[in-house]
């Protein structure tokens, strides 16, 4: 009934937006026991209401000196250990604190059960708080991470000094989007697929991701149906992902994690971003959408639709850009300088044709 070429893409599928965040995790040799391998836990981590513990990483200039302090929410198969390239100068010019921390279930972060769009964002607030960032802070979502970005607009807009969307997930069940612009989408027949499983037969999707005759997820991560030109370029400086290994997969409490935040971010929503008010309405330059023309996993044309019908987002695109433009050069630099100045960057000005073709 299912295909191998219909699963093949749907890992795939599962891949590129895993693909979208991770580089190489740094040379942590102090993390590795060497008599056998294990990673101990060696980041500084608060202790949730719940009982949970979410660790973190801070980077940039120290939060006492701070002028902006941004939470940076990694996306899928992902980790705080994520980079974020932007120049050290500017950094320190803008007086920037990043703090990067584990969601729920990934890296050294316990999992959440109770995962939902919702508890996402109390992570983030609680961290902020116990963290004392103060009233506001900034938050950047990168792909998938981008559906904790729209719930913090959703449920704690008053908390939030501005926010920047990367390469943001699309979920086709969104009421609004209309079904001229989905309907021959091939994505979304595969997300449905995707979501079939992970829902009602997560042992075998189980089986299905950790068979060998599954193509390597190197083969997949070059696949020119996901990515562009300049993605393989970028992938081709990329080693593999940690997470997303079929050892790794292997293991249960990693492929739950990984199901789990997949099912919230392609599931039902009880909110449309498309409806959330603009929660900054005394500036127009707080809210941000960072979009490749040449997407191959979230199609820009969408990606413009959902901007259009919110006015106080600014949309910016890369002309020759695909999934992975957080690792472009230059691209966390134009993210904060719009972000924190205001300042638009030319490059970046969506064109008004629309002759990609998918
Ligand atoms: C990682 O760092 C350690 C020293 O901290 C060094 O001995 C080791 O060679 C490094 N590994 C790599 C792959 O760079
Ligand atoms: C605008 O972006 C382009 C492409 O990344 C870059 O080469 C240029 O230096 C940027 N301009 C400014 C003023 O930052
Ligand atoms: C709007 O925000 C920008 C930073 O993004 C800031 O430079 C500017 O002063 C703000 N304007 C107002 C009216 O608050």
């Amino acid at each position: 009934m299912v295909s191998r070429a219909a699963i093949v893409l749907l890992i795939g599928l599962l891949g590129m937006v895993y693909q979208a965040t991770q580089l190489p995790p740094p040379n942590r040799s102090d993390e590795i026991e060497p008599s056998n391998g294990e990673i101990h836990v060696v980041s500084p981590r608060i202790r949730l209401g719940d009982g949970r513990y979410l660790a973190y990483r801070e980077l940039g200039v120290p939060k006492e000196k701070a002028k902006h302090k941004i939470i940076i929410v990694h996306g899928f198969g992902s980790s705080k250990e994520m980079n974020f390239l932007a120049p050290q100068e500017l950094i320190d010019e803008l007086g920037v604190y990043l703090l990067h921390y584990d969601r729920a279930g990934y890296g050294e972060s316990d999992p959440n059960p109770k995962r939902s769009l919702k508890s996402e964002v109390l992570d983030i607030q609680e961290l902020a708080d116990q963290l004392q960032l103060g009233p506001k802070f900034y938050v950047v979502g990168v792909s998938m991470g981008s559906y904790a970005t729209w719930s913090c607009l959703k449920y704690i807009p008053h908390r939030l000094a501005g926010v920047a969307l990367v390469a943001p997930v699309i979920n086709y069940q969104w009421p609004s989007l209309p079904e001229k612009l989905i309907k021959e989408d091939y994505r979304r027949k595969l997300m449905r697929w995707a979501m079939w499983l992970a829902k009602y037969s997560p042992t075998l999707l189980h089986w299905w991701v950790t068979q060998k005759w599954l193509p390597s997820t190197s083969v997949i991560e070059k696949n020119p149906k996901f990515f562009n030109k300049r993605d393989i370029e970028i992938l081709k400086m990329i080693p593999g992902f940690p997470m997303l290994t079929k050892e790794k997969l292997m293991e249960e409490d990693v492929f739950d994690t990984l199901r789990h935040d997949w099912m919230v971010a392609f599931g039902r929503w009880e909110f449309d971003p498309t409806e959330l008010s603009n929660p900054f309405p005394q500036n127009s330059t707080l809210a941000h959408i960072w979009q490749g023309f040449e997407d191959k996993v979230v199609p820009s044309q969408i990606q413009r639709f959902v901007s259009e019908k919110l006015p106080w987002i600014r949309y910016h695109e890369v002309p020759d850009g695909g999934h992975l433009i957080i690792h472009y050069s230059g691209l966390c630099e134009a993210i904060l300088r719009a972000l924190l100045l205001g300042e638009e960057n030319v490059s970046y000005k969506p064109r008004l044709s629309s002759t990609f073709v998918f």
